[in-house]
């Protein structure tokens, strides 16, 4: 839904008032006559509580309990707000008002309110472009307003539009099926909102990075009918002092290749283009809000598919950086193409140099949904990263790149192997990235987990690779303050 941050509502316009209180802490600032209908209510705060009363202005408030304000998490604001969002949907409100009287731990009352301003954007988020018989009545567009009384609302209200537009554009390219969004249309995708906000898009095709020798993107492609297609988004802002390099994994369908995946959830790895997504998401949410961070976004993207001509175990390939890569097994694709970005990236000799890779099960199994893994050789860009996280309440955790895991990627054949096997599977893939980058401040999120999530958590993880998208966003504001 569309979302605004204002200092205050005028009541008589409004559908339906929203109001979120947590346990024992009701007597909160609210407007003369809803203090009266929460006092009225006999409404306690409590996490399962919620209720609806009939009021004169607006008609219908609701109240929403947090549970005990010491125990207020991110992820509870979260649900409670969706919980908002969802009774808005179902009594099909069209203007909507929200209150979060509360300031969430270790942020200030900002932060806070674009926090609860994303999750009420998303909260009604749906992919149906293809559902051709709706289930549900025609929708009715709902624009909502956060009530954040403290907050610089005029600043916030513009990072809130951009940051909820970038998360739907990222969703959408998520969710997009393979037959659909191949390689080529999703760099043009990027190209048509590089176009809508000013910044400068270059496509490759297959001759470009034949040129190139990026013989890894090629390697992958060899399976494919459709082309690759590497892609170079310049946002370049007059005032930039930092130039920031952004990569992404863009695997438009991932089978596995001749290490073919079973059948079970392959479906899913449609999803493996996430990291291009938010590349794509974060270009343009800084390009929105004007962000004095010079910025190059790079995806390099392919469908990982088997077939007579595709790469096959046992082949050496020699990457753009001139490395050799014995090929033990086609599904570890998505570091074959990123080692080739990742060298192009390094090349422009950005300050900085993040990527954004659906790259291993491993780290799935070891983090699940709630944190992206994080690679660094870089304290400093770690710990900022993970501030970032934990601020806008998508996570990221630091997992060790040391170069002793370097053992478990050697190759009797090569310089190196593209897999380790089970053992520190997220690891040696972030290991392997690192032959290819030449940054002394460079970081890896694994964010295979938050794409693929299955859980219905508030977050809706499907697709929600837009972890990514906040992370960074907030790490690129604290660079310019
Ligand atoms: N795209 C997958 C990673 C993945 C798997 C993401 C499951 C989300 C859910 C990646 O290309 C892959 O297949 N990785 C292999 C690496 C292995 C062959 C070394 C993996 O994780 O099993
Ligand atoms: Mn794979
Ligand atoms: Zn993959």
């Amino acid at each position: 839904m569309q979302v605004e941050i204002a200092r205050d509502v005028k009541l008589g316009k409004i559908d339906h008032l929203f109001v979120l209180l947590a346990e024992g802490k009701l007597d909160v600032e609210a407007p003369e006559g809803v203090a009266a209908a929460i006092a009225d209510a006999k409404f306690e705060g409590r996490g399962d509580e919620s209720l609806t009363v009939l009021a004169k202005t607006p008609r219908k408030i609701t109240l929403i309990g947090l549970g005990k304000q010491e125990a207020l998490t991110h992820r509870g604001m979260r649900a409670a707000v969706t919980a908002a969002g969802r009774i808005a949907k179902k009594l099909r409100d069209a203007k909507i008002a929200l209150l979060f009287p509360y300031t969430l731990p270790n942020l200030t009352d900002d932060q806070t309110a674009l926090a609860v301003a994303d999750a009420l954007a998303q909260s009604d988020y749906k992919y149906d472009a293809y559902i051709t018989v709706k289930k549900e009545q025609k929708r009715i567009p709902i624009t909502a307003t956060v009530i954040a009384p403290n907050a610089n609302a005029k600043t916030l209200d513009a990072t809130a539009k951009a940051m909820a537009r970038a998360v739907i554009t990222v969703r959408d390219l998520a969710n997009e099926p393979a037959n659909l969004l191949t390689p080529t249309r999703l760099a043009n995708r990027a190209k048509e909102v590089c176009d809508e906000i000013g910044v400068k898009c270059t496509i490759y095709g297959r001759r470009e990075i034949e040129r190139m020798k990026m013989g890894g993107l090629l390697a992958v492609n060899r399976g494919s009918v459709e082309e690759p297609r590497f892609v170079v988004m310049e946002y370049a802002p007059r005032k930039a002092k930092t130039h920031v390099a952004l990569v992404g994994k863009g695997i438009t369908f991932d089978s596995g290749g001749i290490s073919i995946k079973p059948a079970e959830k392959m479906e899913e790895m449609k999803f493996d283009m996430c990291g291009a997504a938010a590349v794509i998401g974060i270009m343009e949410a800084a390009a929105r809000l004007q962000l004095p961070v010079k910025l190059t976004g790079i995806f390099a993207s392919t469908d990982n598919l088997p077939s007579g001509s595709a790469y096959k175990p046992g082949e050496i390939i020699t990457m753009m950086n001139g490395k050799t890569v014995e090929i033990v097994n086609t599904d570890a694709e998505g570091r074959m193409i990123l080692g080739d970005a990742l060298h192009y990236a390094s090349k422009l000799e950005p300050d900085h140099l993040i990527d954004y890779a659906t790259l291993t099960g491993a780290c799935v199994v070891a983090l699940g949904s709630e944190a992206a893994g994080l690679f660094s050789n870089n304290d400093e860009l770690a710990r900022k990263l993970i501030e970032s996280g934990e601020r806008t309440g998508d996570r990221v955790w630091r997992l060790p790149a040391w170069d002793e895991y370097k053992d478990l990627i050697r190759s009797e054949w090569a310089d190196m192997k593209n897999s380790g096997g089970r053992w520190a599977g997220a690891i040696t893939a972030a290991v392997f990235l690192k032959e290819f980058v030449d940054c002394p401040s460079w970081a890896h999120l694994d964010i295979a987990g938050n794409a693929y999530a299955e859980s219905e958590t508030p977050r809706e993880a499907r697709g929600a690779t837009a972890a990514g998208v906040r992370v960074t966003i907030d790490f690129l504001q604290s660079l310019s303050q």
